[in-house]
């Protein structure tokens, strides 16, 4: 597994990571909008972060604890495959200036890890193009195709 800089972290998402940053790095991946601290809360605690509602997300701090990268993984449980469980990887986003030290790989293999451990058979997730490249290198293979209804 690759090792992260010195003085960085790898863990579950917390409440203060709201002051440190955590939605500025998902601005990094797409609109985030402004989302007040109780707002915040309230999504967190809808989310349960502790696993049970099979929401698992992950956020990398550098040595100040300020976080620079994120993930999350969605446990999806199903009747098929033997009351199965399929791995969602969503809304990965490293920090424009931490991009390149493999935090984003780092993130990959720890959602892959608990995908496994919750017995995922499968992690699938949606990306463009531009990204094929860093999910190949993560061990991903393309499959299938993405269709989307907007509403
Ligand atoms: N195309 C091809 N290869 C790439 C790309 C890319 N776009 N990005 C990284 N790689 C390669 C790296 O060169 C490295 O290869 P190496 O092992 O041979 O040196 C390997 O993939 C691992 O790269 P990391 O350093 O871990 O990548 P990084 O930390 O920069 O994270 C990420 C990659 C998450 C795509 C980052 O650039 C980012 O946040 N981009 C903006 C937001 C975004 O597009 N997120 C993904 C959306 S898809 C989704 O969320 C499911």
């Amino acid at each position: 597994a690759a090792s992260l800089p010195e003085g960085y972290t790898i863990r579950a998402l917390e409440k203060g990571d709201y002051g440190r940053g955590f939605l500025d790095c998902l601005r990094v991946l797409t609109t985030v909008g402004d989302i007040t601290e109780e707002q915040w809360s309230d999504r967190y605690d809808w989310m349960n972060t502790q696993g049970k509602g099979g929401y698992f997300l992950l956020v990398i701090t550098n040595e100040v604890g300020r976080v620079v990268g994120t993930g999350a993984l969605i446990v999806e449980r199903k009747f098929i495959h033997n009351l199965g469980s399929v791995g969602h990887i969503e809304d990965i986003a490293v920090a424009k200036d931490q991009q390149g030290k493999k935090l984003g790989l780092k993130i990959i293999q720890a959602l892959d890890f608990i995908a496994e451990k919750t017995g995922c058979y499968k992690s699938i997730l949606d990306c463009s193009e531009a990204n094929e490249g860093f999910y190949v290198k993560c061990g991903f293979k393309r499959a299938g195709l993405e269709m989307a209804h907007y509403y």
